[in-house]
């Protein structure tokens, strides 16, 4: 059984697409053991407690410094055996130690096709204000292994998603995540799990 830790720093859309594709059977031999927000108004935080998963919010507010948070963060983290950390919208620079640590064991969604519209600065609704400015005529999202860099790491999925003619950013944004992003992610997740089934 893949043991799945999910990072969160907003609604949540993509925990639930994992959630509900766990409950419908196309991720198999997986379990989200926790849930973890920097932020404590995070409606993903809500989404993991009605479900009875450990929801925790670690936030950067309440520590002294940057080290003493991810020093929290990674020990916390570290209790829960996880063998796969999703970043879901978390919006948080992951730290170093983690990073080596769990080196092949994060993934990232990103609603681009990266390298497009990718890096720093770049997420949320700004990726698809950018995507609109350059006019591409197709967008899509990716999940990608994390490295030291931002959206650096290797590729494992993408989907690609048409830009309409008159589309808002919110508009695009809606239509990256049904098409692409609450598709992939589960689908990443399923791979991995099914990889680990085998080796077993
Ligand atoms: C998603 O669109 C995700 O791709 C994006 O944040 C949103 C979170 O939504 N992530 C990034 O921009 C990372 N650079 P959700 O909380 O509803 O899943």
């Amino acid at each position: 059984m893949l043991r799945v830790g999910v990072l969160v720093s907003g609604g949540g859309t993509n925990l639930q697409a994992v959630l509900n594709a766990i409950d419908n059977g196309e991720i198999q031999n997986a379990e989200v053991k926790v849930v973890i927000s920097n932020n404590k108004s995070a409606y993903a935080l809500e989404r993991a407690r009605n479900r009875g998963i450990d929801a925790l919010c670690i936030s950067p507010k309440e520590f002294e410094s940057r080290t003493q948070f991810h020093d929290e963060l990674l020990s916390r983290i570290d209790e829960y055996h996880l063998d796969l950390i999703v970043l879901a919208g978390f919006l948080v620079t992951i730290p170093e130690a983690m990073i080596q640590k769990y080196r092949n064991r994060i993934i990232n969604i990103h609603p681009s096709l990266i390298p497009s519209f990718c890096g720093t600065g770049y997420f949320g609704l700004k990726v698809h204000e950018a995507a609109l400015a350059r006019g591409v005529k197709i967008t899509g999202a990716t999940v990608h292994y994390v490295d030291e860099g931002t959206d650096t790491g290797p590729i494992l999925l993408q989907k690609a998603v048409e830009v309409k003619e008159g589309d808002s950013p919110e508009e695009l944004q809606k239509r990256v995540m049904e098409e692409a992003e609450w598709v992939i992610l589960p689908q990443a997740i399923a791979l991995i799990a099914k990889e680990q089934e085998e080796k077993a």
